[in-house]
């Protein structure tokens, strides 16, 4: 009784075509190393999109840990509202109960106020949903 073990090949993801567009490709493939989606080509690109949206976050919200006038968001993702040590949150976040995912980040930053009334956070959010799923794709390779 033979078993074939030979059920996937571990050395053929990196295709040629990949480098046709040289340009975006060494911010894609820095991102796809940051993030664990180098399997979602897709969710990659619109990650790189995220990243300019990130910009009108990026004075208040850092990406390594450090805090500025806001909580970082180095590893939002997966995180409870309110729960980066150090930093004082209003009661509104800290009470808010929501675990951060693609769903309540994009109804947060579409509406910070209605979704969690009486935050202190003085950003008015993004009426774009493309710009917010992009935005979402990009916070979600910040681990
Ligand atoms: C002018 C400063 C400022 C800007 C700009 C800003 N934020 Fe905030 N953000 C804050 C502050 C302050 C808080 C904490 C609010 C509280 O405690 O009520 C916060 C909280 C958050 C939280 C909750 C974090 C946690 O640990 O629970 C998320 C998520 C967030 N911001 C995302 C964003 C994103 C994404 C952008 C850009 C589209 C953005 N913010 C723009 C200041 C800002």
């Amino acid at each position: 009784m033979r078993v074939t073990s030979r059920l996937w090949a571990p050395h053929r993801a990196a295709s040629p075509a990949c480098c046709a567009y040289a340009g975006t490709a060494a911010l894609t493939a820095a991102l796809m190393a940051l993030s664990a989606l180098a399997s979602a080509p897709a969710l990659a690109q619109d990650a790189v999109a995220g990243e300019q949206v990130y910009v009108q976050c990026a004075t208040c919200h850092s990406i390594d840990g450090t805090t500025r006038t806001g909580p970082t968001l180095k590893g939002v993702f997966g995180r409870k509202a309110g729960a980066v040590p150090g930093f004082r949150y209003s009661r509104a976040m800290q009470r808010a109960n929501i675990v951060w995912d693609d769903k309540t980040l994009d109804a947060y930053l579409d509406r910070p106020q209605q979704q969690v009334p009486g935050n202190t956070m003085p950003f008015a959010g993004i009426a774009d949903a493309k710009q917010r799923a992009d935005l979402v794709a990009y916070l979600q390779t910040l681990r």
